[in-house]
Formats: C-alpha cells, structure tokens, sequence
C-alpha cells in the first residue's frame, strides 16, 4: 500500500471512522480516505496490534490516524468510538460502515446463534454506528456522509449464504429509509454494493481453483476486483462531488449482476 500522488485531495479536514479497517476493503478505503486528506478513526475487533498494518500504512504516507478497539453491534462501544474520534481530531464527516462476517453454511443446518452473530456485525452494527454517527453530525450541524459497505448479495440469492444475503437485503432497506430521515441534516446514506473482491472474507474460494474458475464465470470481466477500486468509489460518495447521491446503491462487480447465464 502506497501513498498514490494521483489523487487530488478532495477530503482535506475531513474525519472519517471506517469499521473493520484493519484487512480487507476496509483497510483500502481507510487508505485512500486518508490519501485524499481526512484523517481516520480505524475501528477494528480483537487483540490490540490488530489494525497496525493499516495505521502503519496511513503514518507512513503522512496521514494521521487513531486505531480504536469497538464492537459495532455494542452501542456504549460504539459511543465510546465517537468520543474517542472528536477528542482527537474535533468532529465526524463520514462514516463507512465496512464491517461484515460471512459464514457458508447449508440453509436448513444454519445454527440460529451463528446467524444472530451475523446479524449483529452486518446489520445492528451498520444500524448502531449510523445512529450515532448521525447524532454527532446532526449536532455538528454541517452534513455528513454515511457509507454502508453491502454487497451484490443484497439483491442476488448465494446459497449457503442466506444469513449474509438476509443482512445485506436489510442494509439496503435500512439505506434508503435513513437516507430520507437524515437528508433534511444534509447527511447522505448510500450502499457500496460489491462483487467477489479479492479479500480475506473469500479465502475459502481463493484457494480452491475449481470454486474459483465457477466464481469467474459469473462474472462478465472474467476477474476478481480490487479491494483499491471500491475505495475509489468509497472516496468519491465521501466527498463533497457526491452532495447529490443519497439512498442509492452503487454495485461494483465486474458485471455480476447483469450476467445473463445463457450458453
Ligand atoms: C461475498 C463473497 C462472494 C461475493 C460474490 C461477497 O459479498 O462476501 O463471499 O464471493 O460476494 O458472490
């Protein structure tokens, strides 16, 4: 991960919390965030050192940027991620809810306790985070950007994903409908909706090359994306260029749902 000087700095005095950002496209979109100017809250779960690779990255290019340990399912953590993000750098701009769990899993087997798992990273944490967010910027009282990181899956079946799929479909509906409560704060609401993005959550489909070769054929650019292009899209909904979207979903999946499946 390098500084790229390609980008202009459209987030200069931004502050932006992205969830998950210690691998994955959290960790890409905490980069590129911080390569267009803002500085970054890195919230991540486990062991302290956790989301180092990602604060070493952001420091070393000349970013600033804070790790913090929350749960987003957890609403006194959570708070405690706000609090700690305005001690430090004043106030919140954006937030991308990046943080999701999958776990594949036969429908009729799927153990309840694993779905409520499922269900408290990929859509009560989006749901916490939001809420809390927005009352940050509501007080700050000059607009915001929320960025929910769904997926494909939000509106396309997986089988032996049903947990997933079911959050993703939720994370769009709970999109659209804060979209229009927070509009009137000139706060936006919109879903990245991505593809098979070549990330950690898709290691089980990485390394086995038969699951891989079915994966591409669904896929009309024949490829896996770059965690580095849904940061691009990422960067462009934070900014100020994107005033006018909210409440929409942007999918960025090399055609995969629009692949006809005929011979
Ligand atoms: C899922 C991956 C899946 C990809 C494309 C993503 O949202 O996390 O497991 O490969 O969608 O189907």
């Amino acid at each position: 991960m390098e500084f790229d000087k390609r980008y202009a700095l459209k987030l200069q005095n931004k502050v932006a919390m992205v969830t998950g950002a210690a691998r994955g496209i959290g960790q890409s979109i905490a980069l590129r965030l911080s390569q267009e100017g803002a500085a970054i809250v890195v919230d991540y779960v486990g062991k302290p050192g956790t989301a180092d690779t990602t604060l070493k990255a952001i420091k070393s290019a000349g970013g600033q940027a804070l790790a913090v340990a929350a749960d987003v399912g957890n609403p006194q953590q959570v708070q405690a991620l706000v609090d700690e993000t305005v001690k430090n750098f004043g106030h919140l701009d954006i937030l991308v809810n990046n943080a999701g769990i999958e776990f594949k899993h036969p429908f009729v087997e799927f153990p309840l306790e694993q779905f409520q798992k499922i269900i408290s990273v990929n859509l009560i944490g989006p749901f916490v985070c939001a809420q809390i967010a927005a009352r940050q910027m509501i007080q700050q009282g000059t607009g915001g950007r929320i960025i929910n990181i769904s997926s494909v899956h939000e509106d396309l079946p997986m089988p032996t994903n049903a947990p997933y799929c079911a959050t993703k479909g939720g994370l769009r509906m709970l999109t659209r409908t804060i979209a229009v409560e927070l509009a009137p704060h000139k706060i936006t609401v919109n879903n990245i909706g991505p593809g098979a993005v070549f990330t950690p959550i898709d290691a089980d489909v990485e390394a086995n090359k038969a699951l891989e070769d079915t994966l591409m054929a669904e896929i009309p650019l024949g490829r896996w994306g770059k965690p580095e292009e849904v940061a691009s899209l990422a960067a462009f909904l934070a900014s100020d260029e994107a005033a006018y979207c909210t409440g929409s979903t942007f999918f960025i999946d090399g055609g995969m749902l629009r692949q006809s499946g005929s011979l």
